[in-house]
């Protein structure tokens, strides 16, 4: 199977924990793949509340009514892809570069499905870039604090998030400790959000192998 069919399955799969009402919807290839899944059966879904631009564009484009965060309230489910996950469900997210809206959408919701191929499935977060949203003025300050925690970031070049902000993708990281990782880069003045996403791990992940769709549960 290629990696895309893996995505499909996974996305196929996830479906089927949908329940009638709202739906947070994640951003990235395989998000996308869910979102034609969750197309076919939008009849079920009130609104879907996008976590990009790209994904409000895609779900509008299939006839799924999106809403803002602030009308639609708590959500009962997210659905998103990831660019790393271990077997606890913390994740390197933000490849994508909507990291920031991930993170709100995720934090507002109940249930987070993580859907991934197993390529993103590893034993220590890190090998991904960790990609952190900064605030442009903070640019180069940012940059020197991530320097003294052992990292070497890198600017996005040409990218502007969706809020008007810069990336910068660190690499290097052996992340042993996410959960302590991910707030101490969140005391960086200047850092809008990091990729980490630790303190709200995802609650169920549907990684796709050749084998078949496997579930982990936190
Ligand atoms: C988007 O900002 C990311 O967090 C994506 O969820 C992540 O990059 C996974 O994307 P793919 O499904 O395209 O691998």
């Amino acid at each position: 199977m290629t990696q895309d069919e893996l995505k499909q399955a996974v996305a196929r799969e996830a479906v089927n924990f949908v329940e009638p009402g709202l739906i947070g919807v994640g951003t990235g290839s395989t998000a996308n793949y869910f979102i034609d899944e969750l197309a076919k059966i939008k009849h079920k879904i009130d609104a879907a509340v996008a976590s990009s631009e790209a994904t409000a564009q895609r779900l509008m484009a299939r006839g799924i009514r999106v809403i803002d965060l602030n009308q639609a309230g708590q959500l009962p489910l997210y659905v998103d892809g990831a660019d790393e996950i271990t077997e606890h469900l913390t994740m390197i997210k933000g490849g994508g570069g909507a990291l920031t809206r991930e993170k709100i959408v995720a934090a507002a919701s109940d249930k987070f499905i993580c859907i991934a191929d197993h390529t993103k499935l590893v034993d220590v977060l890190g090998k991904f870039p960790l990609p952190i949203e900064v605030i442009p003025m903070a640019r180069s300050y940012v940059a020197r604090e991530l320097v003294k925690l052992g990292g070497q970031p890198k600017l996005r070049e040409g990218f502007v998030t969706d809020n008007g902000n810069v990336i910068l993708d660190v690499h290097n990281l052996t992340i042993m400790n996410p959960v302590e990782l991910e707030s101490t880069l969140n005391q960086i003045v200047g850092v809008v959000t990091n990729g980490l996403f630790a303190r709200r791990p995802a609650d169920l992940a549907l990684i796709g192998t050749p084998q078949g769709v496997t579930a982990l549960k936190r």
